[in-house]
């Protein structure tokens, strides 16, 4: 295998990773996570779980795959999982779906729930939060008399580092620089350091952030009016992306949204889905 020189150098590069040991890791990741590594992530693995080693003062990857198979296994899966998930995002990423959702999405279940006044959004896969508080600043734009509705956006991943960041709501200055000014203005406030902000209660109320493997049993009942699943399926064979999105719809209004991430696309994967605009989905209802 060929590494860039930076690479080889990084932290927790020290410890090769035999062939063996890499398939081994990769199913273990994928039964537990959905996540099918290709054998391009090798250097990738052995760079993100050779810090775990030296951590925990395992001498090689045989020796961690023994501690795995073990009777602190269960517990270490988390560290494996936490480590190995790509937690990449921002505020406001991809404009156009928040757009769509205050208005075109938000003005129709306003008028339709408007008995009901209860409304449900799923950030699915949320990381570390930027997405559902962006979520929650959109749904207190779009949705006139807020006080008056039963609201809520539920924030779940799998990296319990990342639900534990969402709970706190505190971020780098610069993650938030995408939003618009006047959302920027009213929901994030100073801390006592001066490149971080905090998100302001109001969105806070809205969001509860907890941690979920999309390939476990849900304990929401649902039904969801919108849903982000964006980003989250795109290392998940065909197969996981199949019965995820079967479950996904199953747990959706048959007039909610979906909007997945820009490379994505649910075409041949999720017949319950049509494409009403770009890289977002409205349920046929006859899924
Ligand atoms: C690249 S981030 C996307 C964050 C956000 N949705 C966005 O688009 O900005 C992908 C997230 O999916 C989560 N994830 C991966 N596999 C998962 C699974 N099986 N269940 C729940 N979350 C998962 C990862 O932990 C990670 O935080």
């Amino acid at each position: 295998m060929s590494r860039s020189p930076a690479l080889a150098s990084a932290p927790g590069m020290e410890f090769g990773l035999a062939d063996a040991e890499f398939r081994g890791l990769r199913d273990l990741i994928r039964k537990h996570t959905g996540i099918a590594l290709h054998d391009t992530k090798r250097a990738l693995v052995q760079a993100r779980l050779g810090k775990r080693l030296r951590q925990l003062g395992i001498e090689g990857f045989p020796a961690y795959v023994a501690f795995l198979a073990g009777p602190d296994g269960p517990g270490e899966i988390r560290q494996v999982i936490n480590a190995i998930t790509t937690n990449l995002t921002r505020f406001y990423r991809e404009p156009h779906h928040f757009e769509h959702l205050q208005h075109q999405a938000l003005p129709y279940l306003v008028r339709e729930r408007a008995a009901t006044k209860r409304l449900r959004l799923w950030s699915a896969g949320c990381s570390s939060g930027e997405e559902p508080y962006t979520l929650a600043m959109t749904v207190l734009a779009g949705v006139p008399d807020i006080a008056r509705w039963d609201a809520r956006v539920l924030a779940t991943d799998i990296d319990t580092e990342m639900v534990r960041t969402c709970k706190e709501g505190v971020y780098a200055a610069e993650q938030a620089e995408p939003l618009p000014a006047e959302w920027h203005r009213r929901h994030l406030s100073s801390t006592d350091r001066p490149d971080r902000l905090t998100v302001g209660d109001a969105a806070r109320r809205l969001v509860t952030c907890k941690p979920l493997n999309l390939l476990d049993p849900w304990p929401m009942k649902g039904p969801f009016d919108i849903v982000f699943c964006r980003n989250v399926v795109i290392y998940f064979d065909h197969d996981t992306q199949v019965e995820l999105f079967a479950r996904i719809a199953a747990i959706m209004a048959d007039d909610a949204w979906l909007y997945v991430g820009h490379s994505e696309s649910l075409f041949r994967v999720a017949p319950q889905f049509k494409l009403v605009g770009r890289t977002i989905y409205r349920k046929t209802g006859t899924g």
